[in-house]
């Protein structure tokens, strides 16, 4: 990902070889504020209070709040004690369970020094791993994004994605945003209608501000503009994230996915969801076992940005209580496919544990 022309990575160890530097992405767009994480505490509150975010990063975040905890203490105790804490920080997203997990089969069999030294070649490995599977997603979503512009003749591709699935959500090139950067810059004309995603924003203030900072040409929608402009012809097809994707197929993934599932369905427009293999959950067979995040109440109640002095502002728009579940299930049967790191698929294949290895075609 490049930021004002310059090369970042949404995590990453700073030159002492310990600390952490992550963008404190509640600043963004208005402010590029980076922050150092020291300690597994402040690592957990960055991830609860979505500081950082997307289920790769979440992912990324955690180990090195880990390898930061046994930094401090590297005991059994604390180790036990730590991979509680973090992982109790955001339940939905199935890659920081597995993430942590990971990190346990690394570092279990080792004690003290070596066990941390360890755990910080672990994390090291699982975010470089991020970024190649990320790499590949956007190999493999390429091509169908070449053959909606040779439909087009001419005309811009439109995708349709919610949320951010971004590199701001991964370690780098993100899920999404992937194939849709491979193909802009091969010279493919792609337009991406960014729903703004309330309560958080994460389309209008995240997606926005990445494909600005790529050159992609993107216009920020309302929430319930969707359906409309696929009626009218204006979507060629859907992409989006998932935080937890299951044994048959049904995906989760922020607040209103669904919504835009059934609009997509309904007009024919193939609806794709980009993934990386840690966020398949083979444990549940079914969408509705998956715990879905209720958050505060809060971020449905108020709304920040900035105001004419340029200042950030948070002000409430209603007076009433408010419901916040933070994500929702799209049943497998409204997905046309999954684009992962090992190709193209119509259901999700069955696990291997290991990644990159490639089938080619839609399989
Ligand atoms: O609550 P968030 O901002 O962490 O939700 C993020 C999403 O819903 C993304 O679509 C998902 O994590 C996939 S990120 C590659």
């Amino acid at each position: 990902m490049k930021i004002n022309g310059k090369h970042y990575r949404s995590i990453e160890v700073l030159e002492n070889g310990w600390s952490v530097r992550i963008f404190d992405q509640r600043k963004l767009p208005w402010e590029l504020a980076f922050v150092e994480l020291t300690h597994r505490d402040q690592a957990a509150r960055a991830i609860r209070e979505m500081w950082t975010r997307g289920a790769p990063l979440l992912a990324a975040t955690g180990v090195y709040g880990l390898c930061l905890a046994l930094r401090e203490d590297a005991s059994d105790g604390n180790l036990k004690k730590s991979y509680d804490l973090l992982l109790a920080t955001r339940p939905t997203a199935v890659n920081l369970r597995w993430a942590l997990d990971e990190m346990i089969a690394a570092v279990k069999p080792l004690q003290g020094d070596e066990r941390v030294k360890a755990a910080y070649r672990r994390a090291q490995e699982i975010c470089d791993e991020d970024v190649e599977i990320n790499r590949r997603i956007g190999l493999n979503g390429l091509p169908l994004l070449r053959e909606h512009a040779k439909k087009n003749q001419g005309r811009p591709v439109n995708i349709l994605t919610h949320c951010n699935a971004g590199w701001l959500a991964t370690v780098d090139y993100g899920t999404v945003t992937s194939p849709i950067y491979m193909a802009h810059d091969e010279g493919i004309r792609v337009h991406v209608w960014v729903d703004e995603t309330r309560p958080r924003n994460q389309g209008a203030s995240l997606t926005a501000f990445e494909l600005a900072q790529h050159g992609v040409p993107h216009t920020v929608i309302a929430d319930n503009a969707g359906g409309h402009l696929m009626q009218r012809g204006e979507v060629d097809l859907c992409i989006v994230g998932t935080d937890r994707v299951v044994r048959n197929g049904d995906v989760c993934n922020k607040i209103g996915t669904y919504l835009k599932a059934l609009a997509a369905y309904d007009n024919n427009v193939p609806f794709y969801v980009a993934l990386p293999y840690p966020t398949i959950d083979y444990t549940l067979e079914s969408g509705e076992k998956i715990p879905i995040e209720e958050r505060s109440a809060e971020e449905v109640t108020h709304i920040e940005g900035q105001n004419q002095d340029g200042k950030i502002e948070k002000i409430k728009i209603t007076q009433s209580p408010a419901a916040n579940p933070a994500f929702d299930i799209t049943p497998a049967r409204y997905v046309a496919g999954y684009i992962t790191e090992r190709g193209l698929f119509k259901r999700i294949p069955e696990s291997t544990g290991q990644p990159l290895k490639a089938a080619s075609g839609m399989v």
